[in-house]
């Protein structure tokens, strides 16, 4: 197992690498920029691989409109620039693009399966678009084996702060620990179609072991809004939502995707692929994550004091 990640990180594997402590004396990580196609190459021409998943990405949907440009340049340059490569030097390895449901946006049909035509509100959806449609590309053209998931959004206690669930549960954490009295949230009626990760990673590698290669769309079919969310996570600590939560305006997107629920019916056939987290379990067990850090942390300070 491979891993590429920024030079910077190498220098400081203590704070960057937290979420993979546990894997690194299993894991190779190389020194690349999704930016630098001669940093990919080099790579890539230095180590064979059978299997690329590609996922990284400037993936913030509301960052995308802060800086569409450098979005649309990593996105979508850095996912040409992985296909390029292993089209030149291992075009056998299966590769594996993370195409999104934001791609969908302002939806033409609900729910959305593989068929629906895309739409996309952001930036990060049109550079995701992009990338969705160079794979299906390098696949026809070039007879790799590429395929790409249409993931909808997918969640645990590694989601980073900023993503509104993460957001939520570590709130209410905080809030249960003393240290704050509200949670500014933007659009409370969005609905999004939220499953585990790793429910999901599991798709991405089934994806992978097919006989051909093809897109999938994974998701749970449920769709739930964020104030569904909101009162779940704060009912898990016998609080009321409506307590703390305050409508921010500067959390609303420019574009709204409102309503996303997914069709997966292809991937449980296909691949014989089904969820096992719950929404319910998803958003208890996040909670009980940020409860944990965020207690834990609040009584080791004590003890330091
Ligand atoms: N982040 C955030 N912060 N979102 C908020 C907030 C807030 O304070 N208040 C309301 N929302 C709403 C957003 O407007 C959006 O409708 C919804 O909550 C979910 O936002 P995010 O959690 O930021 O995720 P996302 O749906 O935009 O995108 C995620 O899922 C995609 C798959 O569908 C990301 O992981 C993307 O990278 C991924 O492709």
């Amino acid at each position: 197992m491979h891993g590429l990640v920024r030079r910077v990180a190498l220098e400081d594997p203590d704070r960057r690498f937290t979420r993979i402590s546990h894997l690194l004396d299993r894991i190779q990580l190389h020194a690349a920029s999704l930016e630098s196609y001669p940093s990919l190459f080099s790579v890539v021409s230095r180590h064979e691989f059978d299997e690329c998943y590609h996922l990284a990405a400037q993936s913030f949907v509301a960052e995308s409109f802060a800086d569409g440009f450098s979005t649309m340049n990593t996105n979508i340059n850095g996912t040409h620039y992985m296909l390029a490569a292993l089209r030149e030097l291992q075009p056998k390895c299966r590769f594996y693009f993370a195409g999104s449901s934001e791609m969908f946006g302002k939806v033409r049909q609900t729910p959305q399966n593989e068929e629906t035509p895309f739409h996309p509100r952001s930036p990060y959806g049109i550079s995701k678009v992009a990338g969705f449609e160079l794979t299906r590309n390098y696949r026809e053209a070039y007879g790799m084996f590429a395929a790409s998931g249409i993931l909808f959004n997918h969640e645990g206690p590694r989601r980073g702060f900023e993503f509104v669930t993460r957001k939520i549960t570590s709130t209410v954490a905080r809030i249960k620990a003393g240290q704050v009295t509200e949670l500014p949230l933007g659009n409370l009626d969005a609905r999004r179609d939220w499953g585990h990760s790793k429910d999901y990673v599991r798709a991405m590698h089934l994806m992978l072991q097919q006989h051909t290669p093809d897109d999938f769309v994974v998701a749970s079919g449920e769709s739930h809004t964020v104030r569904e969310f909101c009162q779940l996570a704060f009912s898990q600590v016998n609080l009321d939502y409506r307590d703390y939560v305050r409508v921010d305006e500067r959390f609303y997107r420019p574009a709204e995707v409102e309503s996303l629920v997914g069709d997966a019916t292809k991937s449980r056939t296909v691949l014989g692929w089904k969820p096992t987290y719950s929404f319910p379990e998803i958003v208890r067990e996040m909670v009980q994550n940020d409860l944990r850090v965020t207690l834990g942390l609040t009584e080791r300070m004590k003890t330091l004091q």
